[in-house]
């Protein structure tokens, strides 16, 4: 079953290899899909002419592939992100941050012309919130923000032992209902201490790839 779901993971990073175009900046995200997009690029390196990258994890891998990485704040346009989810919906609203890098993938979101999510079919739901809700906290807000989410209905858990590449730590969001993903994260943006939510909804997927025992739906 797990050997099914990796193999849908590589079609869907495959897939997303066809959307890059030569000589690009491209925005990498971090995951074991990702992982499978960078390990894709590492035998055409000169595909692109360097990488953005989302966190400390796939800078790494990036560089072992021989891809630069660079700055966002030295480029002045993105034309492509591609990132994997936790859990996608056919709005292509997203959860992500189950590796702990949704502020850093928030910013590149932000930034890219083009944002494609990488999947394997066990990711797709109907409504958000199977996945418990990655949001990122300063340190010490972090019982605040647990508290004002449980008065919304939440049960937040602290990763323990997790430090974000930012220095700040992640709360897992059990039980919230997300009838409405985009009011829902404008809505928990407000607290005081989030740093940033792992709702991908105001901004969503532009185009979702979801690797299938079939083959790849594009949505
Ligand atoms: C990391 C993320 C990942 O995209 C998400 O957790 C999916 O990971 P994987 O591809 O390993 O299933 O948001 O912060």
């Amino acid at each position: 079953m797990a050997r099914d779901t990796d193999a849908n993971k590589r079609r869907a990073a495959l897939a997303a290899l066809e959307l890059v175009p030569s000589g690009v900046t491209v925005g990498v995200g971090t995951g074991s899909t990702v992982n499978l997009f960078i390990d894709a690029l590492a035998a055409i390196p000169a595909r692109v002419r360097s990488a953005v990258s989302s966190s400390q994890a796939s800078s790494a891998r990036l560089r072992a592939a021989g891809i630069a990485v660079v700055d966002l704040n030295e480029l002045a346009d993105l034309a492509l992100y591609v990132d994997g989810a936790d859990e996608a919906t056919a709005a292509r609203h997203l959860i992500k941050g189950g590796g702990g890098a949704l502020t850093c993938e928030k910013i590149i979101a932000a930034a890219a012309r083009r944002f494609v999510c990488i999947i394997d079919d066990t990711k797709m739901v109907t409504t958000l919130g199977r996945f418990p809700l990655p949001i990122e906290v300063i340190p010490m807000a972090r019982a605040l923000v647990a508290r004002q989410l449980t008065a919304r209905g939440g049960r937040a858990l602290w990763r323990q032992g997790f430090i974000t590449d930012n220095g700040n730590h992640i709360l897992d969001v059990h039980d919230l209902s997300i009838a409405d993903p985009v009011a829902l994260e404008r809505e928990l943006n407000q607290i005081a201490g989030v740093v940033s939510v792992g709702l991908f909804a105001a901004r969503p997927a532009d185009v979702l790839l979801v690797g299938t025992a079939q083959g790849v739906q594009t949505r």
